[in-house]
């Protein structure tokens, strides 16, 4: 989604517009210091050429600041067009990363560097290569698929990113058929029952989506039998298994805003809904109640206080750098 030009709200103009979000933490109070916030980022924005990439999790407010908002692999494509002199990054550690990877010339600001991901934390640059070169011996063709949500050293090693919007085509596309696919085995586990390939699965997961069960999913069905399920493909195949769709989470923007039906489900991280809320106002949409704690860590006094200091910056090694560019260069080729 590109936002449109900041015009900066007032204290009213955002309580109206986040009234549908029924959050009582939206008082007027409130609204006004996060007018008073939008303002002093819409100027420093100005005043250091910035632009805010904000992925879809992030909070209501952040989206009023965003110049972009959309899913991993928008988000890449969208940091490959950046001209600005500075990329303040609304979303987790690895995509922040993603788009030094891209813009080794440009200062980019991660306004918390607390905001991690436990699929990044699943696997190291040291451990894939030992795994690559054991099995390696075993299956000579052997390529290495890995998740965005991955670091730059992890990325380093692979002969290709995906994301979930682009995972099994990016697997089906490699000239291999033993993949190596890390650090999510849940996303594994979906590619796998896409593609006649030989998938062999890193053992990581999203703590936010593989919580989430069937029996919740089939609790809400059995109140709202017409409802539309929507999953994210880090949740476990039995819950991808009663859904209706599998989507990353532009995906399910998109599908939401197509599709003639009115009520849906979306089985993913909360901020999603709260985009669906806001943009599509005339459906219905049921949330999952999970909140990603690192996407969160996010916020409007963060990102002014950022834009203000021009810190935390994201550095990275340049040889890393270089490698893991080829790896993201890979999948946006494969799937342009
Ligand atoms: P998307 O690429 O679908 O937005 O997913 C990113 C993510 O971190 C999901 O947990
Ligand atoms: Fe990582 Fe899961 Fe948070 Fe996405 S929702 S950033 S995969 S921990």
């Amino acid at each position: 989604m590109n936002a449109e030009p900041t015009v900066a709200p007032t204290a009213e103009s955002l309580e109206a517009m986040l009234a549908p979000l029924r959050d009582a933490a939206y008082t007027p109070e409130r609204c006004e210091a996060l007018a008073g916030l939008i303002a002093d980022i819409d100027a420093l924005k100005r005043s250091r050429n910035a632009v805010i990439l904000a992925h879809n999790y992030q909070r209501p407010e952040i989206f009023q600041v965003a110049d972009f908002v959309g899913d991993s692999l928008e988000l890449a494509r969208q940091a490959t067009k950046v001209s600005a002199d500075v990329i303040v990054f609304c979303g987790v550690h690895f995509m922040a990363e993603t788009a030094k990877i891209l813009n080794p010339t440009k200062r980019v600001i991660l306004p918390d560097l607390r905001a991690g991901c436990s699929l990044a934390d699943a696997v190291t640059g040291d451990e894939l290569a030992d795994r690559k070169a054991e099995l390696r011996k075993v299956y000579p063709d052997l390529a290495v698929v890995g998740y965005v949500n991955t670091t730059a050293e992890v990325k380093a090693e692979c002969d290709a990113c995906c994301t979930s919007s682009n995972a099994v085509a990016v697997v089906e596309a490699m000239p291999s058929r033993h993949i190596l696919f890390v650090p999510d085995k849940n996303l594994a586990a979906y590619v796998q029952s896409k593609t006649t390939k030989e998938i062999i699965a890193w053992d990581g997961n999203c703590y936010v989506h593989h919580q989430i069960t069937p029996q919740q999913i089939m609790a809400v069905k059995e109140k709202l039998p017409h409802v539309k399920v929507l999953a994210h493909p880090e949740c476990r195949r039995d819950v991808l298994a009663v859904a209706d769709a599998v989507l990353s989470t532009s995906g399910m923007v998109a599908y939401a805003k197509d599709s003639p039906a009115k009520d849906f489900l979306i089985v993913t991280e909360c901020g999603l809904s709260d985009r669906l809320v806001l943009e599509v106002p005339e459906k219905k949409f049921y949330k999952s109640c999970k909140l990603c704690q690192y996407m969160k860590m996010i916020t409007l006094d963060g990102t002014r206080d950022a834009l203000r200091d021009l810190a935390p910056e994201i550095t990275l090694d340049e040889d890393v750098r270089v490698r893991a560019k080829r790896a993201l260069d890979r999948m946006l080729e494969l799937t342009a």
